[in-house]
């Protein structure tokens, strides 16, 4: 059961690749709908909360655990909980940690193709075209809302850029460690930051853009996000602390088995706390700071709440955003570059998600590299045909993202959090993380992580389903 030696390059490398897998379409569509949807203030007070005690120190304990486990020979999270609980059942709690991002894989990829075609068709002038129903666009290029099934493959089918997509990831997969995954991360990060910083400040030299509609303008827009709202109602709503902790372990990419299988690849000598705190700190950066400043105070300046509210994620990026580019200065432009950027940050994060299934196929089966690479494709597109089948609807996709994409997470994210504070113990786990780190971790996180993050988690999940069952 031994893995292939695989190291990353650099530690630069291995920082970029996991903030590459934390930026993606979480920070740019899924945050600020989830925000938007929840009414700002409230939503944030509780992002932010589990943030700091889910975010951080889960994200610690599986940096910890992952080089510890790689350091013994383990690559994915069913080998490294084996080795870690020394008992059979170990295997069978990680097994979720490679299950949840192969089937996030199953419908991300899905979104990223669009994105990707989107960016060749706001190019080409396809999507600002005057008087264009940016609906009916969207229904014929993804097949939602319509009842025929044939999968088409023009430029103006999600079909063709499917297929382009899954060639570019499992291409990059394929090279592995520091020839693929290292390599994309250290020219797509850098680039999307530059591009989102360009939509940003278009966005918000954007003044009042309609005069006719003094009320919808760059403050009221920023306003429309962030405003507290009434917090005390929201803040009482499990729900909505579902929502905003489920979000930070999908942006973060935490707690469910990217982290774990790329610090595996790490060695003893990596300063894991700080590699774990600047990779975050760069995903909130790009999160709060770049995607909660463009997407939704855009929409709402050219559009109001009326466009926004009732879209959903998807519905926001692809049907209201080119309509709202199409009607600013030079949106031909903005509109190509903003969704390139989309599918930089969906290209870094689609990568994580297919290497924990390679490293346990490997790992755990002794399956050789081809054949997994081969497997997997195989396995996430049978996937993806199903989500495309069902995704007619756009609610179905939403439906899917919260059941796999926050609920399984929070499951994984318990498990793993009481393994790292109870089965390993705190004061070990500690010691482990901090081997090889000349960066200390606050000791005030060690009550957090051995009381407050589980007992945290465990609140939220059993409020939540006494409130829907
Ligand atoms: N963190 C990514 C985003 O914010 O878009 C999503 C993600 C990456 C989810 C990796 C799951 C995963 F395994």
């Amino acid at each position: 059961m031994s893995a292939p030696k695989e190291v990353w390059s650099s530690r630069l490398g291995v920082i970029l690749a996991v903030a590459g897998s934390a930026v993606g379409l979480g920070n740019f569509l899924r945050f600020p709908g989830l925000a938007a949807q929840y009414g700002g203030g409230a939503f944030m007070i509780a992002y932010f909360i589990s943030l700091l005690i889910i975010g951080i120190p889960i994200g610690w304990a599986e940096w910890a655990l992952g080089r510890h486990g790689g350091s013994l020979g383990f690559r994915s999270s069913p080998g490294i909980f084996h080795a870690l609980i020394k008992k059979p059942y170990g295997k069978y709690l990680g097994v979720i940690g490679f299950i949840i991002p192969v089937m996030i894989y199953m419908y991300y990829v899905y979104i990223e193709a669009w994105c990707l075609g989107y960016a060749l068709n706001a190019a080409t002038g396809q999507l600002s075209v005057p008087g264009m129903n940016y609906g009916e666009f969207f229904g014929r290029y993804t097949g939602a809302g319509s009842d025929g099934v044939a999968l088409h493959f023009g430029l103006h089918d999600v079909g063709l850029f499917v297929l382009i997509v899954y060639a570019i990831n499992f291409w990059f997969i394929y090279r592995g460690i520091s020839k693929g995954i290292e390599l994309v991360c250290k020219y797509a990060m850098p680039a999307l930051i530059v591009i989102a910083l360009i939509v940003l400040a278009r966005v918000l030299t954007l003044g009042t853009p309609d005069p006719l509609k003094p009320d919808q303008n760059v403050l009221t827009g920023l306003g429309f996000m962030w405003n507290p709202g009434d917090i005390s109602e929201g803040l009482k709503n499990p729900q909505l602390w579902l929502a905003a902790a489920g979000q930070i372990f999908f942006s973060l990419s935490v707690g469910f088995g990217v982290i774990i299988t790329y610090s595996s690849y790490l060695t003893k000598k990596d300063d894991v706390v700080l590699s774990g705190l600047t990779a975050s700190s760069a995903n909130e950066f790009c999160e709060v700071g770049l995607g909660g400043l463009i997407t939704v105070p855009a929409a709402f300046m050219f559009l109001g709440a009326a466009g926004i509210v009732g879209q959903g994620t998807f519905g926001l990026g692809f049907n209201v955003l080119p309509e709202v580019f199409a009607r600013m200065p030079a949106g031909q432009v903005f509109a190509t570059i903003f969704f390139i950027l989309l599918f930089l940050a969906a290209v870094t994060s689609s990568l994580s998600m297919l290497q924990p299934g390679i490293a346990f196929l490997e790992e755990g089966l002794g399956i050789k590299r081809k054949a997994s690479v081969a497997l997997l494709g195989l396995v996430t597109a049978i996937g993806t045909g199903f989500v495309w089948y069902f995704s007619k609807d756009l609610k179905a996709l939403d439906t899917l993202d919260f059941w796999v994409g926050t609920l399984l997470i929070f499951i994984q994210a318990t498990i793993l959090i009481i393994i790292f504070g109870w089965t390993v113990g705190i004061e070990k786990g500690w010691a482990i993380l901090h081997e090889g780190s000349a960066l200390r971790a606050p000791a005030f996180f060690k009550p957090i992580i051995k009381y407050v993050t589980p007992a945290f988690l465990l609140t939220i999940f059993v409020l939540f389903i006494l409130k829907n069952v």
